[in-house]
């Protein structure tokens, strides 16, 4: 087993540009690699087999919920090699948990923790961090974490996260750019708790406080996201009490104690709907192994529309393109089951070099077209207005070095290379290593040229 001891890379999740933390696009960028690009040259067909990781946004999750126990922790199909996951094992081990991993199993004790403090310098690199607030607060009664602040991506404030916390009884004070939360004496009280908008985190982490919370919590309007299910399944299988998982409102009844579990990470959908993506854009079959079609099915509709045929086949997905040239298709991005956010920037990529013109309406994030200039320099017709962006298809993009500020606009950035014609350069892979293991391993698997420089 490997200790966290290597982790030396210095950040990972840009900050917009117009933020005030003072991260600029260009100070962030790690120094740990030499090789800090990807080159592709465009062409090939894809042919053969991609294992799916473990979903990187519950496995996150996951391991915020091993603080919520003494004993030992046991997953399966961690994605660990992701810069993503280095973080947060960073910071719980920072909070005094012991963290091993081999391959895809991870083990985390937080028996003995030494902290309740989460520091900024943790925090800033990835946001899911902001995840052990809830989970530090109900089992230890106080809990100091940095305020995640912008990203590339949009402001996204924790707001609903620090309110919900309060209505179970939490005194919160932010200073200095920090949470101080401290839950009343005797804990956290169950709570009738009504997001006013839709949110994967806040739900995720209230839903980990009420656990051990005195009495009674329900979260309505949550969301209904797969990662949030299998958080609650593993929640459940660790001793709590949850009922409504998958649905608008979940209830918890808060227990004394909660004991540790085995639990194997649900296969990544974005991973998987990347890839689904990849083989509709360049052309030829391939099956990605331990993907489960069931949680992509907006996506599935809008990529038979598009020309791309999907089959589940037991464990596995086989993916083929039925026509020459896809189809344009409109989507518009949803909480779950609706079109996700993190596969916008993948089919606006499909939607480049579609027949005719689709149209990509995005309600989640405020900043999430990063990709448009990017895709444009490669030959792209894409138009933006206001948060839909319209995209008439081309016959052809041309490659071109390029450069994205997030991990999905990032892997937009890839797919659209796999199809240009010659050499695409995505610069700062740092932000693909967050959330694609071994990419370029993946995709020159099934026949893509495709390398690091
Ligand atoms: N929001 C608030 N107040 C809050 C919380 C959220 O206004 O207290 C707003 C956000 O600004 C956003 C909307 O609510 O406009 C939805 O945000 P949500 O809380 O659902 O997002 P998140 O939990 O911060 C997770 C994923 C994102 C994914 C979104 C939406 C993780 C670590 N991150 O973020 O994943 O886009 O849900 O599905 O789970 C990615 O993997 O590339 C990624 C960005």
């Amino acid at each position: 087993m490997q200790t966290e001891a290597e982790n030396t890379w210095d950040n990972e999740e840009s900050r917009s540009p117009n933020s005030n933390s003072g991260n600029t696009l260009e100070n962030t960028e790690p120094q740990a690699s030499s090789l800090t690009k990807i080159k592709i040259i465009g062409g090939n067909p894809l042919y053969g087999t991609i294992p799916i990781s473990g979903a990187k946004n519950c496995a996150l999750k996951l391991m915020c919920a091993t603080l919520l126990t003494g004993e030992d922790m046991y997953f399966e199909n961690s994605p660990n090699s992701l810069r993503d996951m280095r973080s947060q094992r960073e910071l719980l081990e920072y909070l005094g948990c012991k963290v091993e991993h081999e391959g895809s199993a991870l083990t985390i004790n937080a028996g003995d923790i030494q902290t309740y403090t989460a520091p900024y310098d943790i925090v800033r690199k990835m946001r899911g961090s902001i995840l052990v607030l809830g989970p530090l607060l109900s089992r230890f009664g106080e809990a100091k974490v940095s305020l995640p602040g912008g990203c590339a991506i949009g402001t996204r404030p924790v707001d609903m996260h620090i309110n919900g916390l309060e209505e179970m009884g939490a005194t919160v004070i932010l200073d200095e750019g920090y949470i101080n939360a401290k839950a009343p004496a005797g804990g956290l009280q169950g709570a009738k708790i009504l997001f006013p908008k839709v949110s994967v985190g806040a739900t995720e982490n209230l839903l980990m406080a009420a656990t051990l919370a005195n009495g009674t919590t329900v979260l309505a309007n949550a969301a209904k996201e797969p990662e949030i299910v299998d958080l609650g399944e593993c929640l459940i299988k660790m001793g709590a009490k949850i009922s409504g998982l998958g649905t608008d409102t979940i209830r918890i009844e808060g227990v004394k104690s909660l004991n540790g579990t085995h639990h194997s990470v649900i296969p990544d959908r974005i991973e998987t709907g990347t890839y689904i993506i990849a083989a509709g854009m360049a052309g030829g079959t391939i099956q990605l192994q331990n993907a489960r079609i069931d949680t992509l099915s907006a996506v599935l509709g809008h990529l038979s529309q598009a020309g791309i045929e999907v089959t589940q086949s037991g464990n596995d997905i086989v993916v083929s393109r039925e026509i020459e040239r896809l189809n344009g298709v409109d989507i518009m991005t949803e909480p779950y089951p609706g079109f996700p956010t993190d596969m916008q920037a993948q089919f606006m990529a499909l939607l480049t070099r579609a027949e005719g013109a689709g149209m990509v309406t995005e309600t989640i994030f405020e900043n999430r077209f990063m990709h448009v200039p990017e895709l444009n320099r490669m030959g792209a017709d894409i138009t933006v207005q206001g948060n839909s962006a319209i995209v008439r298809g081309v016959e052809q993009l041309k490659g071109a070095e390029v450069m994205a500020t997030d991990l999905r606009a990032s892997v937009a950035l890839v797919l659209a290379g796999l199809v240009a014609e010659g050499e695409t350069t995505v610069n700062r892979i740092y932000h693909l290593e967050r959330g694609y293991e071994d990419i370029v391993g993946k995709l020159g698997g099934v026949g893509a040229n495709i390398y690091k420089a």
